[in-house]
C-alpha cells in the first residue's frame, strides 16, 4: 500500500504542475472559462496531494517528500527563493519594468516573513 500511495502521491504532484502551467498559456474564445475550471482542478488536487499525505500518516506510512530534516530544507529553498525574487526585483527595476517590480515586493515581504518563521522554528 507504501507504495502504491507514494506513486499516487508523486503522480498528483506532477498533474497539479502540469495543470498550472497550462492554465498559463490558454487562448482563445474560452480562455475566462478554461483559465478558472484549470485552477480549479489544480486546486483540487493541491488538496488531494494534502489528502494523500496525510491519509498515509495516519496509516503510519512514510510519504516519500516527508523528511525529518523538513525544516532545515525549507528554510534554505526560502532563502533561496528570497534572494531569486531579490534579483528579478532589481532587474525589473533596472528595465523600469514596474509591474514586476511591485508583484516581487509582495514575494519579498512572503518570503522575509516565511524566513522568520520558519528560523524560529529551528531555534529550539
Ligand atoms: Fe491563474
Amino acid at each position: 500500500m507504501e507504495k502504491e500511495l507514494n506513486k499516487l502521491l508523486a503522480d498528483l504532484v506532477v498533474e497539479y504542475h502540469k495543470l498550472q502551467s497550462f492554465h498559463w498559456y490558454l487562448k482563445g474564445y474560452h480562455f475566462f472559462d478554461d483559465h478558472k475550471k484549470f485552477e480549479e482542478y489544480y486546486g483540487d488536487i493541491a488538496d488531494a496531494v494534502d489528502g494523500v499525505a496525510e491519509n498515509m500518516l495516519k496509516l503510519g506510512l512514510k510519504p516519500e517528500s516527508t523528511s525529518e530534516e523538513a525544516y532545515e530544507i525549507i528554510l534554505k529553498d526560502f532563502k533561496q527563493l528570497l534572494d531569486e525574487v531579490k534579483a528579478v526585483k532589481a532587474l525589473a527595476e533596472k528595465d523600469d519594468v514596474y509591474v514586476t517590480s511591485n508583484l516581487m515586493d509582495d514575494y519579498i515581504e512572503m518570503f522575509y516573513k516565511a524566513n522568520w518563521m520558519v528560523g524560529q522554528v529551528l531555534k529550539k
